[in-house]
């Protein structure tokens, strides 16, 4: 379908539908759902509520649903005491019941999208949470996806969903797409803060979700169409994820030259215009940055396109983990012993700092490879009780006089260097955080 479809003069009944939408969604009076509750859908619900609108949590985990409806949140970043207060206000109220989406205004999707095995695009959340919308959809709603996918997913998979039960996007219903931002942990930029991209299926959707945003997020950026908003998401992380790789490059070549990367960087970075630093490190982690790229380049095949620059920083990325094992098990030589039979102990699983999201985090391919070297691997992380069974060992002087070798994985802000510095044998750092000119420091 091509946009112009969506564009079409609205009849009267329908503009003024629409005008009252927008009256609505002006005095904090529409009801806005947040369909999956997670890192992206928790935070943005609650900004929602905070900012007096009526707004429903649907989420077909029962046990998450279970947590919010007792006032308890999962989100790091969202604590119990607003989840409580919002719904004690009533204000908030989390659901696991499809039907209770019919009473909302605007619906906003957020639902995981990951990769298959094979890398491809695993956009089944996304159909589903449409069907889920299909069986509910009634005139007059707004519906959002948030989800990170490649252009296009908007209106060629969700629309088609949307209009199976006989409604018409861009007369009866509006739909557009806006990519979340949100950087988990960052205590400088929540979801009010952080610019928002929407891309309208026709000017009356991007209007009404420009609109609805702007009541709580400071500035709303809009695009032509979904497609825009799409592939600006993918911009964002593909810069990322290229600009770490060749961080990652240079940090290999600059090992053989012995040359220390970080102090080559820092000194770049003085240049005032036309340079961003980014830094090497242990490999990729997270939900986007070794995930979304992938949707672009897939997209790119199915056009006849190459995406040259994403495969070859998938490589190096991916790569990573593997140069930090070497790393070790130098390292551990180095000491006079075998890989075999040394006491590892790893310093952050979580993929960044300050979080406890383990999803694609490099600590696990490091922690994998290192116990299939023989290692006795161990691990403390302030985030992560617990991994495959195995409690995260407290960080003391007698844990880490034990340990033939140190690694430091991700710098979790609350780690006491100077401790580790003190009592550790041997460190391996992958994220420059002991600055220091100790031999028994080895830098990436
Ligand atoms: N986590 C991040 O930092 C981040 C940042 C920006 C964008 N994103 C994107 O946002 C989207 C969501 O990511 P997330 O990290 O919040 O995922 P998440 O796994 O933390 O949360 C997703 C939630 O959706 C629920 N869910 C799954 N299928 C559902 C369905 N059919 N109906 C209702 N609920 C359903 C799950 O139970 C879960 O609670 C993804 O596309 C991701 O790429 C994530």
């Amino acid at each position: 379908m091509a946009d112009g479809e969506h564009t079409m003069a609205l009849d009267p009944t329908a503009t003024a539908r629409w005008a009252e939408l927008a009256t609505r969604i002006d005095a904090a009076q529409a009801t806005v759902a947040v369909i999956g509750l997670g890192y992206v859908g928790l935070p943005l619900a609650m900004a929602f509520a905070r900012r007096g609108f009526s707004v429903l949590g649907y989420d077909v985990s029962e046990g998450r649903i279970g947590t919010l409806a007792g006032g308890g949140s999962y989100i790091l970043d969202v604590p119990a005491d607003t989840v409580a207060a919002m719904t004690e206000a009533g204000r908030f109220r989390a659901t696991d019941h499809p039907a209770a989406l019919r009473e909302a205004d605007a619906i906003i999707i957020c639902v995981p999208t990951p990769c298959q095995r094979n890398r491809q695009p695993d956009l089944s959340f996304i159909e589903s949470a449409s069907r889920t919308i299909a069986g509910i959809l009634r005139r007059g709603q707004l519906i959002i996806l948030e989800s990170t996918t490649y252009p296009g997913t908007t209106q060629e998979l969700m629309v088609p969903i949307l209009e199976s039960g006989g409604l018409q996007v861009g007369s009866d219903v509006q739909v557009a797409f806006s990519p979340e931002r949100i950087d988990p942990g960052n205590p400088q930029f929540g979801v009010e803060n952080t610019p928002k991209v929407v891309g309208g299926l026709g000017e009356t959707a991007g209007a009404l979700a420009a609109a609805l945003y702007g009541a709580v997020i400071e500035r709303v950026v809009r695009v032509d169409s979904p497609r825009e908003a799409e592939m600006a998401k993918l911009i964002e992380n593909t810069f990322r994820h290229v600009n770490i790789a060749l961080a990652n490059e240079l940090a290999l070549i600059a090992n053989k030259m012995g040359i220390n990367i970080w102090q080559a960087i820092d000194a770049a970075s003085s240049k005032p215009f036309g340079f961003m630093p980014f830094y090497p490190g242990p490999g990729v982690g997270g939900h986007c940055i070794p995930i979304d790229p992938h949707y672009l380049s897939w997209k790119a095949r199915e056009m006849g396109s190459d995406a040259s620059f994403i495969e070859l920083a998938e490589r190096i990325n991916h790569g990573m983990p593997e140069h930090v094992v070497r790393m070790v098990v130098d390292a551990v030589n180095e000491t006079g012993k075998s890989i075999r039979g040394a006491q590892v102990l790893l310093l952050g699983l979580a993929y960044k700092k300050d979080i406890d999201d383990l999803r694609e985090s490099p600590a696990l391919p490091i922690f994998d490879e290192l116990a299939k070297h023989g290692a006795v691997v161990s691990f403390s992380d302030p985030f992560v009780p617990t991994y495959r069974g195995r409690a995260s060992v407290p960080l003391t002087p007698d844990t880490l006089a034990a340990a033939d070798c140190v690694v430091l994985i991700t710098d979790h802000t609350g780690y006491d260097k100077a401790l580790i510095l003190a009592h550790a044998r041997r460190i391996v750092d992958t994220r420059n955080a002991f600055k220091t000119a100790d031999p028994k420091v080895v830098r990436l």
